[in-house]
């Protein structure tokens, strides 16, 4: 069956069965989870969509650990939610690690179990972002992507999986990207760990289901935070620079409500983007070498764009 056939086939099956989705979602009426007392151990929480995340499970009542790097961020943070703390809420503690770090999962074991003892949701937030040719990416920058977003959040995933298959419950988030769902180019490094990422926890999905565990991998379009500011270019300095897309993108606030709105409803996946990113995902599945077109000519024009720069 040639290309077009095939493409045809997509289309026949796609319809009835997103139809079929939609009388499962309006049928199905799974009572809400309640996030009163609720550990979560988020990633990254000392600024952008992490930042924004501790914020919106602490006001709902959960016991917050801010897990990330830079402890003076952290403890600001922590500062900032306890002096309006309200009588429903809890105090955040802070948990400083970092992803590169070998021994991340020893540390999250020990600190789950000292904290509170248990966890009911943890948030793979932490991230980084690339802007480079794969022709002058170095090896180094390859690997430190694939590590801080995706091998890491294996690591810190595994070590929270005994808890919550003791509990039989718990909820993994995973913030993930378009990015996970469709290739750009000059961002390979950044697409191939976001992808890595959704294969591996559609994976665990399906294996931690009858314990009770949901896994939701969430994929937003651009959000206004620092992400462009510390991607990493192809000799391995830093970006340092906001891009426009990044500034024109998503509140941080907004994106926080929609995960916790996922948590609640058990949700197994989000793509958080403008309807046209959401066809190109669709583009990239029915009729990829219509997408493979249109990203070759994005790649030239960003090409003769750099050239002029220099
Ligand atoms: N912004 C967007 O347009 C966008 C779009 C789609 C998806 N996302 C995803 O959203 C997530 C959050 O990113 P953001 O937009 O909020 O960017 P951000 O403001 O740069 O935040 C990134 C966070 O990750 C932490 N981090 C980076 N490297 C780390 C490491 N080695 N160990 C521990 N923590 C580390 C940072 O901590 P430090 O303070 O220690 O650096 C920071 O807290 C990322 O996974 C990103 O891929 C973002």
């Amino acid at each position: 069956m040639g290309d077009l056939g095939v493409n045809a086939l997509w289309a026949v099956i796609g319809l009835p069965v997103s139809l079929i989705s939609l009388l499962y979602f309006a049928l199905s009426r799974r009572k809400n989870v309640v996030l009163q007392d609720k550990v979560v151990f988020i990633t990254g929480a000392s600024s952008g969509l992490g930042e924004a995340c501790a914020e919106a499970f602490h006001f709902c009542g959960c016991k917050v650990i801010l897990a990330g790097r830079n402890e003076h961020k952290l403890v600001e943070l922590k500062n900032r939610l306890d002096s309006k703390k309200l009588c429903h809420q809890h105090s955040p503690v802070v948990c400083v690690l970092d992803l590169e770090d070998d021994c991340i999962d020893d540390k999250v074991r020990l600190a789950i179990a000292s904290i509170w003892g248990r966890i009911d949701i943890l948030i793979n937030n932490a991230g980084m972002s690339y802007r480079g040719a794969v022709s002058e990416t170095k090896s180094d920058v390859d690997m430190k992507l694939m590590v801080v977003n995706h091998l890491g959040h294996i690591k810190i995933t595994k070590a929270i999986l005994p808890f919550m298959v003791e509990q039989k419950s718990g909820h993994i988030v995973c913030i993930s990207s378009v990015q996970g769902r469709m290739a750009i180019p000059h961002r390979s490094a950044y697409a191939a760990s976001k992808h890595a990422m959704q294969a591996y926890f559609d994976s665990l999905r399906a294996e931690v289901e009858h314990y009770g565990i949901n896994v939701c991998v969430v994929s937003p379009y651009y959000i206004r935070t620092n992400l462009s500011l510390n991607a990493l270019s192809a000799d391995g300095s830093t970006h340092g620079k906001h891009d426009q897309t990044t500034l024109n993108g998503y509140d941080p606030h907004f994106v926080a409500q929609k995960i916790v709105n996922c948590v609640q409803r058990r949700c197994d996946e989000l793509i958080l983007a403008p309807f046209y990113v959401k066809l190109a995902i669709c583009l990239r599945v029915l009729a990829p070498w219509l997408y493979f077109k249109i990203m070759a000519r994005r790649a030239k024009k960003e090409l003769s764009a750099n050239d002029k720069h220099k």
